[in-house]
C-alpha cells in the first residue's frame, strides 16, 4: 500500500475535535500522527480523540515541526494566531490547510502566500460553507449558466443573541474581530465564490457594539468582550458593477432572521437557504427548490478536509487558495476601516 500522508495539528480544540479529526479519520490514506496545543487538557483530549500517541503531542508546535516528519499540517488555533504557524509549517516543507478567517489583515495573508510559493506547498483555507450541498447545487446553477451575470447579491448572517461563550471569539488581541471574522467570512467568501471571484474596489461599512458588553441573558463574559463589533453592515462594489450588501451580527434585538445569501443574475437569482433557482419558465416566475442532506453542516467540513487531502494527493491545485481569501481579507480589512473613517474606502 502506499505511504499514507502524515497529518499534524497546531490548534486541537473545538473545530479540530469537532469537525476536523473526524474529517481525517475518514480518509485511508492519511493519518493524523501529532498535535500541538498550548493548553496541556486540550492537547490531551484531542490527542486521545485523535488516537495520537503521548510521545507526539506537544505544547510547543515548533518542537512538533522539528521532530515529526509530516506531510501537512492543520492550523486550528485562533485567529490572530493563524500566519505564525502557517508559516513555519511550509518552512518545514509541508502542505497546510488553516481554519477561517485566513488571518487578521492583508499584509499577513500576503505573508502566508509568500510562504505557499516558496516552498512549492499547497495552502487552503477551510472555508467551509462551500463545500455544503445548497453551495453545490448553486454553484452547478451558476456554472450551468442558469443565472448568467450576476450584479447584486445580499449576505445576511444574524445572530439575535449568539455572542459565543467558549474559545477566544471575543477577545481582541486573540481573534481581532468578532462577526466579521466569525461569520461574515463564511458568507462573503460564498458570494465571491459563486460570483467568480469579481475583484473588489470599495467598501463602506457602519459597526455598533450597544449589547454585548453589557449584562444579557448570553452566556459571556460581557467584561471580556474586547472585539470591537457585534454587528455590522456593510456595502461593496466591484470592478465589473457588481454589488453585495452584507449584514452580520453576534448580537441585536431583532426576530430571528432570514439568515443566508441572494443572488441576482442576469438569467436567474439564487438563494441558499434552501437552495433555491429563481427564473422565467413559460411565462411564469418559477421557484425550483432541492433537498439537500440535513446534516450538511457537518459533512461539509469533511468534504473540505477530503478536497484538501486528494488536492496534496494529485498535486493541487488548492480547492481555497490563499489568492481567493487574499480577497475576502481586503474586504474585511476595509469593512473595520470603512466603519473606523466613516466613509467608503478603497480596498
Ligand atoms: N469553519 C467553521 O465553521 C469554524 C467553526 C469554529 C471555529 N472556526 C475557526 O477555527 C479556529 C479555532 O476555533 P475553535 O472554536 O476551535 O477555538 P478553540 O479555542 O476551541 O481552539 C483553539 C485551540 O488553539 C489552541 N492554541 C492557542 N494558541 C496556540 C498556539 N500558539 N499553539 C498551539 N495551540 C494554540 C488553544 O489552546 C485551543 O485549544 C478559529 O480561527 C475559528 O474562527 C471555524
Amino acid at each position: 500500500m502506499a505511504k499514507k500522508l502524515k497529518v499534524g495539528f497546531i490548534g486541537i480544540g473545538g473545530i479540530a475535535q469537532g469537525c476536523h479529526v473526524p474529517g481525517w479519520q475518514a480518509l485511508d490514506y492519511c493519518e493524523i500522527v501529532a498535535a500541538a496545543d498550548v493548553n496541556p487538557k486540550t492537547l490531551k483530549a484531542g490527542g486521545e480523540k485523535a488516537g495520537i500517541p503521548e510521545a507526539r503531542l506537544y505544547t510547543d508546535y515548533k518542537k512538533m515541526l522539528s521532530e515529526v516528519d509530516l506531510d501537512i499540517i492543520d492550523v486550528c488555533t485562533p485567529n490572530c494566531i493563524h500566519k505564525q504557524p502557517t508559516i513555519d509549517a511550509f518552512a518545514k516543507g509541508c502542505h497546510v490547510i488553516v481554519e477561517k478567517p485566513m488571518t487578521t489583515s492583508v499584509a499577513d495573508a500576503k505573508k502566508m502566500i509568500a510562504a505557499s510559493e516558496q516552498a512549492g506547498k499547497l495552502l487552503m483555507i477551510a472555508q467551509s460553507m462551500r463545500f455544503g450541498d445548497d453551495a453545490l447545487a448553486m454553484k452547478r446553477w451558476v456554472d450551468e449558466g442558469l443565472v448568467g451575470d450576476i450584479y447584486w447579491g445580499r449576505a445576511s448572517y444574524l445572530r439575535p443573541r449568539g455572542v459565543p461563550a467558549w474559545g477566544a471569539f471575543i477577545v481582541k488581541e486573540l481573534s481581532a474581530g468578532g462577526p466579521c471574522y466569525d461569520l461574515a467570512v463564511h458568507i462573503l467568501d460564498l458570494c465571491l465564490y459563486l460570483m467568480g471571484h469579481p475583484e473588489p474596489v470599495a467598501v463602506s461599512a457602519a459597526m455598533y457594539l450597544e449589547i454585548s458588553n453589557k449584562p444579557s441573558l448570553m452566556k459571556h463574559d460581557p467584561k471580556k468582550y474586547t472585539v470591537p463589533e457585534e454587528l455590522a453592515v456593510g456595502f461593496i462594489r466591484f470592478a465589473n458593477g457588481a454589488t453585495l450588501s452584507l449584514e452580520t451580527s453576534w448580537a441585536i434585538n431583532s426576530a430571528a432572521p432570514n439568515n443566508g445569501i441572494m443572488l441576482a443574475g442576469t438569467r436567474g437569482g439564487i438563494r441558499n437557504n434552501p437552495p433555491t433557482l429563481t427564473r422565467e419558465e413559460a411565462g411564469l416566475l418559477v421557484d425550483s427548490t432541492v433537498q439537500v442532506n440535513p446534516d450538511r453542516g457537518i459533512a461539509s467540513h469533511s468534504e473540505e478536509i477530503r478536497q484538501f487531502a486528494e488536492a496534496v494527493k494529485n498535486g493541487g491545485p488548492s480547492p481555497v487558495p490563499g489568492a481567493q481569501a487574499l480577497m475576502t481579507q481586503r474586504i474585511l480589512d476595509g469593512l473595520y476601516k470603512s466603519a473606523q473613517q466613516g466613509k467608503e474606502v478603497k480596498v
